[in-house]
C-alpha cells in the first residue's frame, strides 16, 4: 500500500541554475527502510521534500501507492515528516504535543487518547506524557517528536537528519529505537536522511547514495542505489567506493596489464598485483584504479597475496583497533590499514602488506567498477 516510485525526478530551483536533482529513478517497496545519504548538499533533504510535498518537482513524477502525487497537497500524501529541529511548542506538555497535529485535523477526543496512548508505548514515553519539553532530555524531545509523526498513522515516515542534534551516545542509542520502530510498524515505508554512512549501513534496507557536484549534471544524481552490503561489497563507481566504509578505501593509480574471465593482473608503482574482477573488454596498459579497504589489507611476508612494500608514517591505537598510515610511493596518498588490537610498529618501520585478488577492486579511467568474480555476501 506505500511503495514510493520516482521516475526521472529533476529539480530545478530557478531557472538558468544547474539541476540539484537530475534523474532520480527508484523504487522503494512496501515497508522498506530507506535512507537517502550523501555529502552536505547533494540534495537529500530537497529530495524528501519533494516526497512530503514542502516542495514542487519540476519534472518526471512521484507516486505513493501507484498515485501520483505530483500535485497532491502535503496533507493528503500520506506521509509524515520529522525533523533535526525538532521544534516543540513548549507550553504544551508530551501528550498536548502528540495530540497536537491530530486535534487539527479534527479527530475525536477518545480516539486522539489511544493514538497517543499506543505512540507513547512504542517510544517508551509512558511516564514523561505530563511533562513539559523544557523537563525532557535532548533524546526524548527528538522521542517526542517522531511520536507526533507515529499518531498520524502515515503510510510513509520521512526523517530528515533527526540524530544530528543528539550527542554521540544519545545517537546511536536514538538509532537503535528508530531501527525497532521500523521493525514494530513494519507496514510503513521510512525514507531517512543522513550525511552519516554508519547510520545508513546499520539502518537501511536500501541506501540511495546521492553524489553532489559536476557528476550531478553528467551522469546524474543516484550515484547507487542498493542494499548496504550491495554497496560495500559491490560498489559501481570510485565515488560509492569512497563514500561507503570508515576509514575509506585505498585507491591507487595503475595500469592494466592483462585481462583474464576471473581475474586482471595490474601494475600499482611497479609492483604486480592479481584482482578477482572481469576487466576483458579493456585495453592492456589502460590506467586503472585499484581499491583496497583497510580491514582488508594484511601485513607480514607470509601468507597469500600479492606483496607490496610500504613505510609506516603514522599510526593510531585505539585500543581495540590500529590504524597505520603507510608511504607506498613518493606523492603518494597514504595507504591506510586497519589492524585488529594494539600495533607495535614504529613510525619509520618497513612493512610489507599483501592484498588477496577477492579483496580488490578495480575502476576504469572514467571510475566505473569492473564485475567482481568471486562469491559476495549479498
Ligand atoms: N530554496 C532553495 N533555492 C535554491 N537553492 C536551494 C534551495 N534549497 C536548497 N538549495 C540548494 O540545493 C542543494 C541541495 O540542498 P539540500 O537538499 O538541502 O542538500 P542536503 O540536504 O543534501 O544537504 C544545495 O546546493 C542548496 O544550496
Ligand atoms: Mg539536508
Amino acid at each position: 500500500m506505500s511503495r514510493i516510485d520516482f521516475k526521472n525526478v529533476c529539480k530545478q530551483y530557478a531557472p538558468g541554475l544547474a539541476l540539484t536533482i537530475n534523474n532520480a529513478n527508484l523504487a522503494i517497496g512496501q515497508g522498506d527502510f530507506c535512507v537517502f545519504v550523501g555529502p552536505s548538499g547533494c540534495g537529500k533533504s530537497t529530495l524528501l521534500r519533494m516526497v512530503a510535498g514542502l516542495e514542487s518537482i519540476t519534472s518526471g513524477d512521484i507516486s505513493i501507492a501507484d498515485k501520483r502525487v505530483n500535485d497532491l497537497p502535503p496533507a493528503k500524501r500520506g506521509v509524515a515528516m520529522v525533523f533535526q529541529s525538532y521544534a516543540l511548542y513548549p507550553h504544551m506538555t508530551v501528550a498536548q504535543n502528540m495530540a497536537f497535529g491530530l486535534q487539527v485535523m479534527g479527530a475525536d477526543k477518545a480516539e486522539i487518547e489511544r493514538k497517543v496512548k499506543k505512540a507513547a508505548d512504542i517510544l517508551q514515553l509512558g511516564a514523561l506524557l505530563d511533562r513539559l519539553p523544557k523537563a525532557l532530555s535532548g533524546g526524548q524531545r527528538q522521542r517526542v517528536a517522531i511520536g507526533r509523526a507515529i499518531v498520524k498513522e502515515p503510510d510513509v515516515f520521512l526523517f530528515d537528519e533527526p540524530l544530528s542534534n543528539l550527542d554521540a551516545a544519545l545517537r546511536v542509542q536514538t538509532r537503535l529505537e528508530i531501527a525497532k520502530l521500523h521493525h514494530d510498524i513494519g507496514r510503513s515505508s521510512m525514507i531517512y536522511v543522513t550525511h552519516d554512512q554508519v547510520e545508513a549501513m546499520t539502518l537501511a534496507d536500501k541506501i540511495v547514495l546521492l553524489r553532489a557536484g559536476k557528476g550531478v549534471q553528467e551522469e546524474g544524481s543516484v550515484a547507487q542505489f542498493g542494499t548496504p552490503m550491495d554497496l560495500y561489497h559491490r560498489p559501481q563507481n570510485l565515488f560509492v567506493a569512497e563514500f561507503i566504509g570508515s576509514p575509506k578505501m585505498n585507491v591507487m593509480p595503475g595500469k592494466l596489464v592483462r585481462a583474464e574471465p576471473e581475474h586482471a593482473v595490474v601494475e600499482v608503482h611497479g609492483e604486480q598485483i592479481t584482482v578477482a574482477v572481469d576487466a576483458r573488454g579493456t585495453a592492456a596498459g589502460s590506467p586503472i584504479s585499484i581499491g583496497i579497504r583497510p580491514e582488508h589489507l594484511l601485513a607480514g611476508e607470509d601468507g597469500e597475496g600479492c606483496k607490496v612494500h610500504v613505510k609506516l608514517r603514522q599510526m593510531e591505537r585505539l585500543g581495540d583497533e590500529s590504524l597505520l598510515y603507510m608511504d607506498i610511493a613518493p606523492d603518494a596518498p597514504l595507504v591506510t590499514l586497519r589492524l585488529e588490537g594494539h600495533a607495535m610498529q614504529a613510525s619509520g618501520e618497513a612493512i610489507t602488506l599483501r592484498l588477496r585478488a577477492e579483496h580488490c577492486h578495480l575502476f576504469d579511467a572514467a571510475g566505473k567498477a569492473f564485475r567482481r568474480t568471486p562469491k559476495l555476501p549479498a
